[in-house]
């Protein structure tokens, strides 16, 4: 069976989004909606798997869930036609993992190089919903039966093993699956990640080759979406470079991680490619390249930072949204608990 296209995709409510979420991420989301219809979901119930430490405890999580839901609205996302709302308001996304639970092989979470990282070398201590994490992840998108899901590189794992939940569930149950009307046996697609654009990883200024995080303790190695147009200047011309000129052709960009990611986050921003943009400050200096990098970054951000602030500053509206998005994924989600639950064997009331 073709399945319907559909397009979802999550963003954790912790710390401040930056330029990575934004490029990796919230601009394909952008994009997206103009060929499928789409659902993005704020991931408070991930946001939580870390220390409450990390998350900074109940105020903090409610402020940070209305920030993300407000970037995306401020970067373009349009939650009238498409559905926006938080993950912990639909029972399903927790109810699917426990069934994904039982699916998933603990030989395949352990092979999973974000928990590793995540947990450090305090294994023992990490709590188990950070190590059940991906399976959660996978309960997402698969509780829409979405097709396609745009992420950063950094995410690519995980939807490698969102497929292998989705294949052993649909080989687990096929007789079962078919005998409940799917003639080919498939309930769940295997959602295909979107992973495109110039900036699919971008990284620290404070060090190419490290990934730019929420996490990093320097707030220089990232570009937060909430930072002024100054902030934002001071980092780019604080960040990491080399002292050759910029190279004219993109092989030049190789060995050089720093240049690298000025170059693709310039591109991203700018809607060109990285080769465009050598062609147009090849040979020349970073500075000169940084100045063009800040207007085009303030250009870009300035907007969207004081879109935001308006958002937030009226938390009612944003949990209006919510609830609005949370009602119509209800009944996305519920229809397929409904079909996963007759076929599994659960018996439920008609
Ligand atoms: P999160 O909240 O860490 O990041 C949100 C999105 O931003 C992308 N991203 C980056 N892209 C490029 N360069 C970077 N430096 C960078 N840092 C982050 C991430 O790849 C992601 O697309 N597990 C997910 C949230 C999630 C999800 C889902 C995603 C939960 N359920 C279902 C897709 C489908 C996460 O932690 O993203």
């Amino acid at each position: 069976m073709a399945f319907v296209e559909r397009v979802f995709s999550g963003v954790q409510p912790t710390g401040n989004l930056h330029l990575g979420n934004y490029l990796g991420a919230i601009v394909n989301f952008v994009k997206m909606q103009e060929t499928h219809n789409c659902i993005y979901c704020v991931v408070d119930m991930h946001a939580i798997t870390m220390g409450i430490d990390v998350w900074g405890g109940p105020a903090e999580l409610a402020r940070n869930t209305r920030e993300v839901t407000a970037a995306f609205i401020a970067s373009g996302i349009d939650p009238n036609k498409h559905i926006v709302f938080n993950q912990s308001q639909i029972a399903g996304h927790a109810e699917l993992t426990w069934i994904f639970n039982c699916v998933a092989r603990i030989g395949w979470l352990n092979r999973m190089t974000q928990f590793k990282e995540k947990a450090g070398k305090d294994r023992e201590n990490a709590s188990v919903g950070l190590y059940d994490y991906p399976v959660l992840m996978a309960a997402d998108i698969l509780l829409y039966r979405a097709t396609h899901v745009p992420v950063g590189e950094d995410q690519k794992q995980h939807l490698e093993l969102s497929r292998d939940i989705a294949q052993k569930f649909n080989n687990d149950f096929s007789d079962s699956i078919r005998g409940h009307g799917f003639a080919d046996g498939l309930f769940f697609p295997q959602p295909e990640p979107l992973i495109t654009g110039p900036a699919t990883r971008v990284m620290s200024l404070r060090d190419g080759t490290k990934k730019m995080s929420k996490s990093d303790a320097s707030d220089n190695s990232r570009i937060n979406l909430t930072d002024d147009a100054d902030t934002i200047a001071q980092k780019i011309r604080k960040a990491k470079t080399d002292p050759e000129p910029l190279p004219s052709e993109e092989k030049g960009l190789e060995p050089r991680p720093e240049a690298d990611n000025l170059v693709g986050i310039y591109a991203a921003l700018a809607g060109i490619s990285k080769q465009e943009v050598l062609t147009q400050f090849g040979g020349g200096q970073f500075s000169s390249f940084k100045n063009a990098l800040v207007e085009v970054c303030v250009a870009k951000l300035a907007p969207i930072a004081s879109e935001m602030k308006r958002l937030v500053a009226d938390p009612g509206h944003v949990d209006a949204i919510l609830a609005d998005g949370a009602s119509r994924a209800r009944d996305l989600a519920d229809e397929t608990m409904r079909m996963t639950k007759d076929i599994v064997g659960f018996i439920r009331s008609h």
